[in-house]
């Protein structure tokens, strides 16, 4: 007997695990964005990659599909899309719930303070809370308690991210100090691929080197006037628990040892020999604030907070290290 054909797969925004959208059902880019935040609400999905919750995450997601910045939502939330943009965003949608990963990795695109950055899954979705106090404390007059950390960030010629990842602290920091010559390190060779490709995107090849290596090591001894770093900070419980969304990204990334502060340590116990005397250190550490603080009483770590985030990053002068 002759076999039958299989029937073609399904499209899996029709197939069981996604209610039916009949032909005119959703219309506007608002009534996409409303559906998408059904199916992540009733999919118990997770927003940490550039968006907290699902009505950012569906617009981001509906606007990259229409190849529309984030910002211009609000001026086409009415605007109809076409049949073909719609069969787009729902096939986006129905990716989103049964993969789980992240819209920046489905879309290969992320945005860090309005700025577009390429990803994919050699290097983990950037949403350092670093990119948001470069602004706010490294800008001559600074806009609260803490004040401006660099009195002219004109003045700053050196720069260096330490676990640059995708290269975006980097580029970020490029604008903020427009003298500075910037340094970038990664262990991961996959990662600065992805890194090598935004600093072309930025044409910044000739003020920001790439570099890979273990921390400080490719760099020769070279001293900056200011190191930025975000590196791995999860311990090992919270490595146990990672969310779905969060297992698609490179563990290097995220892998802090068992306290999570294994590689904080080094960069803290390095940081003197490779700053200006005028320098300092600006780190990410997640929630190892206790386990940080315990490790080193003697230090004055300054902590600052950003919109999200309180006690999760400090700097330090290196007259104090
Ligand atoms: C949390 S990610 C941060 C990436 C990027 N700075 C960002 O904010 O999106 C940490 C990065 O550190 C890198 N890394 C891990 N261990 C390292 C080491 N010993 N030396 C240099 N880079 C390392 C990883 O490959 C990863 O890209």
């Amino acid at each position: 007997m002759a076999k039958r054909a299989k029937p073609a797969a399904k499209r899996s925004a029709g197939s069981s695990k996604f209610p039916k959208v009949g032909a005119g059902e959703l219309l506007t880019l608002l009534d996409f964005v409303r559906y998408a935040v059904s199916r992540f609400v009733e999919a118990k999905l997770v927003f940490a990659h550039g968006t907290t919750d699902p009505v950012a995450e569906a617009a981001f997601l509906v606007c990259e599909a229409l190849h529309l910045h984030p910002d211009q939502f609000e001026a086409f939330a009415t605007a109809r899309v076409t049949s073909a943009e719609g069969k787009k965003i729902l096939d986006l949608i129905a990716r989103r719930v049964t993969t789980r990963k992240p819209t920046a990795y489905l879309v290969n695109k992320i945005y860090m303070r309005g700025l577009p950055f390429y990803v994919d899954e050699r290097t983990i979705v950037p949403r350092s809370f670093i990119g948001e106090l470069l602004e706010q404390h490294f800008g001559g007059d600074g806009d609260d308690e803490a004040g401006s950390l660099i009195s002219d960030p004109g003045v700053v010629e050196s720069v260096l991210d330490l676990c640059t990842g995708s290269g975006c602290l980097a580029i970020l920091a490029s604008r903020n100090f427009p003298n500075a010559e910037i340094d970038a390190v990664d262990i991961s060779k996959d990662a600065l691929e992805v890194a090598a490709r935004n600093v072309r995107d930025y044409a910044l090849e000739d003020r920001l080197t790439l570099y890979r290596g273990d921390l400080f090591k490719p760099l020769d001894g070279k001293r900056y006037d200011l190191i930025i770093s975000n590196p791995p900070y999860v311990d090992a419980q919270g490595m146990a628990g990672l969310p779905r969304e969060c297992r698609a990204e490179p563990k290097l990334a995220f892998d802090g040892g068992a306290d999570g502060i294994d590689i904080v340590r080094r960069i803290l116990d390095e940081a003197e020999a490779h700053l200006t005397p005028q320098g300092g250190l600006l780190c990410e550490i997640g929630r190892c604030r206790p386990q940080l603080e315990a490790a080193y009483p003697q230090l004055p770590l300054l902590w600052l907070d950003t919109a999200d985030s309180e006690g999760e990053v400090f700097w330090i002068a290196a007259a104090d290290l």
